[in-house]
């Protein structure tokens, strides 16, 4: 039997790491960042095997210099729809001069999606990967939902799993337009033969719970799409409250969903809600909807204060956001949504990882996996007072991703 030999890697010339470990000795533990500065990281088999101050850096059989940059946990955008074919920027134009988004042009990129080869979609979707790589996401979730059919989902799906493990089969996204006048036979066909065909391909299953869209999900008509995932063994994920205020969070909550996204209009009640699931059920806030939509931002100081545990993602899509920017996501939660550096940068990175119920991502720890992303700046703060300069990057053996 032969042993695999395996190659660690030393990164030094670090000037600030985050590491978000509040465990990790020596660290500055101000604001949750468990920062280390002038530290070192080793990496071996995709893990990291070791983190501390340069000065104690054990032996390694390479060494790289990042040269007095920052570095931080690789960003983890836990809500995209990657999968897509199609152009919908004059849907973008109409709505700065006073449209309204109401989920109708979703119909536009089916018919788009459904037209394309599976070359296609798989080019489109590598390009929109690596652009997020070379922002600085290291995980990404990747929906279905631009197929709503049996055959066109399972295609959406099976091209994502090629990206990423977490997968999302949102067949329940809108209710396509040939089923327009038959909403209860595309629910049936969702939770029967689509649910059974997706299913080998998806670790979660997600719905559009939105009555104040034509085209989107009532409460009954969510409760039994997840109920069906949920019995398919998948977890639970609900786009809910984009719109108006409505049932998706009760519902998410009483379902206990991984995270219920958007979460733009809240109740009273909703934020209570939140606050007394906080350990199960994330919220996702994605406020380049809000930014793509002219919309208000939704209130993420309410619902830290009220100590909900809270996400910041992309909600990468053709209608409401094309943008893959998590640097462009953190710079208006701060800038208009009133959290701290911190808070925003802890929200898309140990935030988000809560909400894919994953440990080993969102933290620099000794086993966890070595997701790292590097700045082109010596602290993390420049990810906010530079917004727009492309300072964040993954970090990849040899390098910076993309440069
Ligand atoms: O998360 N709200 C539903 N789905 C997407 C938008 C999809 C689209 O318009 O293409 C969202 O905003
Ligand atoms: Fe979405």
């Amino acid at each position: 039997m032969t042993r695999e030999l395996t190659t660690a890697t030393v990164f030094t010339g670090i000037a600030e790491l985050v590491t978000n470990d509040g465990l990790l000795d020596g660290a500055d533990h101000c604001e949750h960042l468990g920062r280390l500065s002038d530290a070192a990281v080793v990496v071996q088999d995709g893990r990291i095997a070791w983190v501390g101050p340069a000065s104690q850096a054990p032996p390694a059989d390479e060494l790289q210099d990042v040269g007095g940059r920052a570095v931080i946990p690789g960003f983890v955008d836990s809500h995209s729809h990657l999968v897509f074919a199609g152009d919908r920027s004059q849907e973008f134009a109409a709505r700065m001069t006073g449209a309204r988004y109401d989920g109708g042009g979703i119909a536009t990129s089916v018919n788009a999606t459904r037209a394309a080869s599976d070359d296609q979609l798989r080019a489109l979707v590598a390009a929109r990967v690596a652009e997020m790589r070379a922002q600085g996401t290291t995980t990404v979730e990747i929906k279905s939902g631009y197929g709503l059919n049996v055959q066109d989902e399972v295609r959406s799906l099976r091209i994502a799993a090629e990206f990423t493990t977490e997968t999302t089969f949102l067949g329940a996204h809108v209710v396509p337009p040939e089923f327009a006048d038959r909403r209860s036979e595309y629910v049936d066909l969702v939770v029967g033969e689509m649910l059974s065909a997706c299913a080998p391909y998806a670790h979660w299953i997600d719905v559009f719970c939105e009555p104040h869209s034509a085209h989107a999900f009532t409460e009954e008509e969510a409760r039994v799409v997840l109920s069906a995932g949920q019995d398919a063994g998948l977890g639970l994920r609900v786009h809910g409250n984009q719109l108006g205020h409505g049932p998706g969070v009760r519902l998410a909550v009483e379902l206990g969903a991984a995270s219920v996204d958007h979460c733009t209009f809240l109740t009273v009640e909703d934020v209570e809600n939140l606050a007394a699931a906080s350990d199960t059920t994330v919220a996702t806030l994605l406020p380049g909807v809000e930014f793509s939509t002219r919309s208000p931002y939704p209130d993420a100081r309410r619902l830290l204060d009220a100590g909900a545990s809270i996400a910041l993602a992309s909600d990468c899509n053709p209608g409401t956001c094309y943008s893959s920017s998590i640097p462009f996501v953190l710079a208006l939660a701060v800038r208009e949504m009133s959290l701290t550096p911190a808070e925003a940068l802890l929200a898309a990175t140990v935030g988000s990882a809560k909400s894919l119920r994953r440990n080993d991502i969102g933290v620099i720890r000794a086993g966890n996996r070595a997701d790292l992303t590097v700045l082109d700046a010596p602290s993390y703060l420049h990810l906010f007072y530079r917004a727009g300069v492309p300072i964040a990057g993954a970090l990849s053996p040899g390098g910076r991703h993309g440069r």
